[in-house]
């Protein structure tokens, strides 16, 4: 199963991508989570491990990866991601691990003047297309804010689409798009509303289509101050292995 996970800025997504991959590996799937943001550099962070090699990285930045994407008849292992594969099949570097997950990075916008991000995307949807899942394998895909994957179509290659939706106005507009596209490409969409307390919880409610909501998860301080200090996240709230339960239930 393939989940992205997505939202507007600073709503949480990278912070429950960590979480959710946690909650699986308790379950005992084996979780892959996929950092596809390009601008963010937290995720390593949040997990308490070094940054792996990103794989834009591994082809040689944009211009290699552009080079070898125009191949007309790549030398075998010089193909992006052509054929089928799994994670054990990646070069080293680019695979990082923390109490049972792996993780890898798309890319990074590294330097000033680069160029815009479009590769960055080619790069997710042809990965997230070849990647051959185990038995009962998640992974997650960590997005980045907005609706950019969704214009680019990264969105094909997955199963399911969580929205994580914080307590503003902009996320419940975020949110009716995100359903609106979401159908349109026939995948199923969840919201999950985060940093909730417990008076505006139905006023949340009330701003969404109600039916796709699957779970809620508190204002943790917790959290939010291990995030503050660049600890790895540590949380009060077992809200996660809820939803992670329900996801199983309905999609494994
Ligand atoms: N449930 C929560 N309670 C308190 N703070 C939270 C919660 N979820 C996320 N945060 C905080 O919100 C901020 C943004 O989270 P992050 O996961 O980086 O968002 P995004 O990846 O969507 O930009 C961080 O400071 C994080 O600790
Ligand atoms: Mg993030």
């Amino acid at each position: 199963m393939k989940i992205m996970v997505c939202g507007k800025g600073g709503c949480g997504k990278s912070t429950f991508s960590v979480l959710l991959a946690r909650a699986f590996q308790k379950r005992g799937n084996p979780v892959l989570l996929v950092d596809a943001d390009e601008s963010n550099f937290g995720i390593p962070h949040l997990m308490g491990i070094e940054p792996p090699q990103d794989l834009m990285a591994s082809f040689g930045g944009k211009k290699g990866f552009k080079e070898k994407l125009n191949q007309k008849f790549p030398a075998d292992g010089e193909g992006i991601f052509i054929r089928k594969q799994t994670i054990d099949e990646l070069p080293g570097a680019c695979v990082a691990a923390s109490d049972g997950i792996r993780m890898v990075s798309i890319g990074k916008i590294h330097h000033f003047g680069e160029g815009c991000a479009c590769p960055m995307g080619i790069l997710a949807k042809k990965f997230l297309a070849s990647l051959k899942t185990e038995k009962d394998g998640i992974v997650i895909v960590d997005s980045e804010a907005g609706v950019e994957h969704f214009g680019r179509g990264v969105i094909a290659e997955i199963d399911v689409i969580l929205d994580i939706v914080d307590p503003t106005a902009e996320s419940f507009l975020l949110a009716g798009k995100m359903g609106e596209m979401a159908e349109a490409a026939q995948k199923p969409a969840f919201f999950i509303l985060n940093k909730v307390e417990p008076a505006i919880e139905a006023i949340m409610v009330r701003h969404l289509d109600q039916k796709r909501v699957i779970g809620t998860i508190p204002r943790d301080d917790v959290m939010f101050m291990a995030s503050l200090e660049g600890r790895p996240i540590e949380t009060s709230t077992g809200a996660v292995d809820a939803i992670a339960e329900v996801l199983a239930e309905q999609l494994l």
